[in-house]
């Protein structure tokens, strides 16, 4: 029988104490692409929280879903253009996956959106070098390796995805911890027309935070449900 999987998403939930459930829980332990990745980026865009940061680990989250979307798309290419007729149950295995990809996708796209337009309502200055160059950079390693790994073995890509997804919601939880000033911030923005609008900027980097864990639970989910086995 499978593990129970609980999500936060469409839920009325005190966010305070979600923030705090994530800060007494462990961050799922990084395998060597991610620590390394996690390196470089402190690296690139210093070890300190920062929006800049956050909207880079936005640009990057949305590629593990492109590659199941996408690579679902080829798998089922491939089934339908042969002599023999495809089979039901392979088939619903990449129309699921096309439908998690789609759906995280579109909620990253919202944080990426959400993010930039509050750096620029704080009037955070971007350089070409750090908001063009280096992102695009890291898109092209990372788009190859999300599309090589679930090419190769869907669950390799799921496994991974937990792992991202859970240091995410630990650091979005962090950096609210880090800026008390925001828990009295009104916030507004027109991408609200895409997200559950929040009242202060302190709930909208909570809320965000525990999108971050949904993911990681559907990660988690998909991975038991392909080998059998629960992701620790
Ligand atoms: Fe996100
Ligand atoms: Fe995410």
């Amino acid at each position: 029988m499978q593990a129970q999987y609980e999500y936060t998403m469409g839920k009325e939930l005190d966010l305070k104490a979600e923030q705090e459930k994530t800060l007494q829980t462990p961050v799922m332990k990084a395998n060597i692409i991610l620590k390394s990745m996690y390196v470089a980026m402190d690296l690139i865009y210093g070890a300190k929280r920062t929006l800049p940061k956050f909207k880079v680990i936005e640009i990057l989250a949305r590629y593990p879903y492109w590659a199941w979307e996408n690579g679902s798309y080829h798998r089922l290419s491939r089934r339908y253009a042969r002599a023999n007729y495809a089979e039901e149950n392979a088939s619903e295995q990449s129309l699921r996956h096309i439908e998690l990809g789609r759906r995280a996708q579109d909620n990253e796209q919202s944080h990426l959106m959400l993010i930039e337009d509050i750096m620029r309502q704080k009037g955070i200055k971007q350089n070409w070098l750090m908001s063009c160059f280096m992102p695009r950079c890291m898109i092209f390693g990372y788009l190859l390796l999300t599309r090589t790994l679930y090419r190769l073995k869907p669950e390799w890509s799921f496994d991974m995805n937990a792992r991202f997804e859970s240091h995410a919601e630990h650091e979005y939880m962090h950096l609210v911890e880090e800026h008390p000033e925001w828990e009295n911030e009104p916030i507004d923005s027109p991408y609200f027309k895409y997200y559950p609008k929040q009242e202060t900027t302190a709930d909208l980097f909570r809320r965000i935070g525990l999108d971050e864990r949904d993911h990681m639970t559907q990660s988690m989910e998909e991975y038991e449900r392909l080998t059998g086995r629960m992701l620790i």
